[in-house]
């Protein structure tokens, strides 16, 4: 019996990006981004060595792949395009890149899979970053003239657009932790990062609506609702905090055209607020999306500072609260997340009742496992029932959400067939399709198939 009915229209999907699958890193007169330049010069810090230059070649094998979408009832697609592939100097058009998106476009749309196309996943082009990538302002610029040309090359086809995902990935993973390229750690300069990543994403947001193309426009978060220890007034605070930096630095800009005040005096008690320009303000006031993408995986816990401060890079988010182990919790031992389904629900609420009950989709939910070979039946076929329980729980909690009145419009998987991770390459799989990299050949999981029902009954 079904319990769980979704929206009419509801988007039921998977998400990747253009440097996680695409492959042909040197092919098809593409640019080098930052993750090309690491691998060659840090290759060590990649799983196993992997690095981003093959992944799953959907450059070569998207015709296949997008057919697998359509077997297995997908109605809906999210990838991006590849800064660097596009625009390989930052200026001029690579043709090449322009016929492969194409290509991929229509070869969705044939497939009635509505592409939904994000303009930066991680990837900064080389070349801008060797002139100090989003901590340069004239990198905003160079964003906007790409998101343009985006725009003008297949905004006629293209009618949902994002111009970030998870832009405070970044920030937290290349300048407040030397986890990705450029690998610094100076808050300072995370929060000018941060600043000029949502210059960015409002000027390309202007630039869409001067065209009048009759489309939407939204960015990506990942939001993660931080739940404080206890109710104490120390903990209440420090999950403020975390929530200012983490969270709002990027949702209340977007969504309401406003930095929070409380960021702005945070920032400010600690001299760290960023460089602004007459007209700043009025940018960003004036281009907030049309709707939200929402990537939810785990959430943040945390309690009131405990722990000694580590003062050796200058002030850092980490000194204004320790993370907190929930007694409770969940693992997903792979990935070290934790599981927590009701999240979903709660940022469903939020959006609700604190951002304008903004239109908005989940655009990321997954269960990174290892090793899934161990779970292979006699067909080729590996059983992922752990993943399937998770996206039921999800959904369960997310439905809740819509039937209270949030207004989510669609689901969307990481990811639809298994691909390369920024550091974990391909260790931690989530694809509905495993991909053997030996070979490049791509076989349909037991989730695969549950969500091809989901699908056609639009609901659990
Ligand atoms: C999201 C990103 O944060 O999580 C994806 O948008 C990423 O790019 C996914 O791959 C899963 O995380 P990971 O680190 O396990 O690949």
């Amino acid at each position: 019996m079904q319990k769980y009915v979704f929206p009419e229209g509801f988007l039921w999907g998977a998400a990747a990006s253009a440097t996680q699958t695409e492959g042909a890193a040197n092919e098809g007169g593409k640019g080098k981004n930052i993750w090309d330049h690491w691998y060659e010069i840090e290759p060590d810090r990649f799983y196993q060595d992997v690095g981003p230059s093959e992944t799953s070649d959907f450059y070569h094998h998207y015709k296949e792949d997008i057919k697998r979408m359509k077997d297995i009832n997908m109605n809906s697609f999210r990838t991006s395009i590849s800064w660097s592939r596009l625009l390989p100097d930052g200026v001029n058009i690579n043709q090449e890149a322009v016929d492969f998106y194409n290509q991929v476009i229509d070869e969705l749309l044939k497939n009635d899979v509505t592409p939904i196309i994000n303009l930066y996943h991680f990837d900064m082009p080389f070349h801008l970053q060797e002139i100090e990538g989003w901590e340069n302002r004239e990198v905003v610029e160079s964003f906007a003239y790409y998101a343009k040309t985006a725009f003008h090359l297949f905004g006629d086809r293209v009618k949902r657009w994002t111009t970030f995902n998870e832009p405070i990935v970044p920030v937290e993973m290349g300048y407040l932790n030397d986890f990705h390229y450029p690998c610094v750690v100076d808050m300072k300069r995370a929060v000018t990062v941060a600043y000029h990543t949502m210059l960015a994403s409002a000027m390309a947001i202007g630039e869409y609506r001067n065209m009048n193309q009759d489309g939407e426009i939204g960015i990506i978060l990942n939001l993660t609702p931080s739940y404080p220890r206890s109710q104490d007034e120390a903990d209440l605070k420090a999950a403020e905090i975390a929530d200012l930096f983490f969270n709002r630095s990027f949702l209340d800009p977007s969504v309401l055209g406003e930095y929070p005040v409380e960021l702005i005096q945070l920032l400010k008690e600690h001299d760290l607020l960023p460089q602004t320009f007459d007209g700043d303000h009025a940018l960003i006031k004036e281009n907030i999306v049309d709707f939200l993408g929402v990537n939810y995986y785990q959430p943040r816990r945390v309690k009131k500072k405990e722990t000694p401060v580590d003062d050796s890079h200058g002030i850092l988010p980490t000194h204004f609260f320790d993370s907190y182990i929930w007694p409770e919790r969940r693992m997903n031992p792979h990935r070290g997340w934790e599981i927590y389904e009701k999240g979903v629900y709660d940022i469903a609420i939020n959006i609700r009742d604190n951002y304008n009950n903004i239109p908005w989709y989940v655009a990321e939910n997954g269960m990174g496992v290892s090793d899934e070979e161990r779970f292979m039946d006699d067909s080729n076929m590996i059983q992922d029932d752990y993943r399937i329980e998770f996206y039921q729980e999800h959904l369960k909690w997310l439905h809740k959400g819509i039937e209270e009145g949030s207004n989510c419009f669609g689901y969307h998987v990481w990811t639809f067939m298994d691909n390369w991770s920024w550091l974990n390459a391909y260790k931690n799989r989530y694809g509905f399709y495993r991909v053997d990299i030996n070979n490049q050949k791509r076989y349909l999981k037991k989730s695969g198939y549950w969500f091809k029902e989901v699908v056609e009954r639009n609901g659990l």
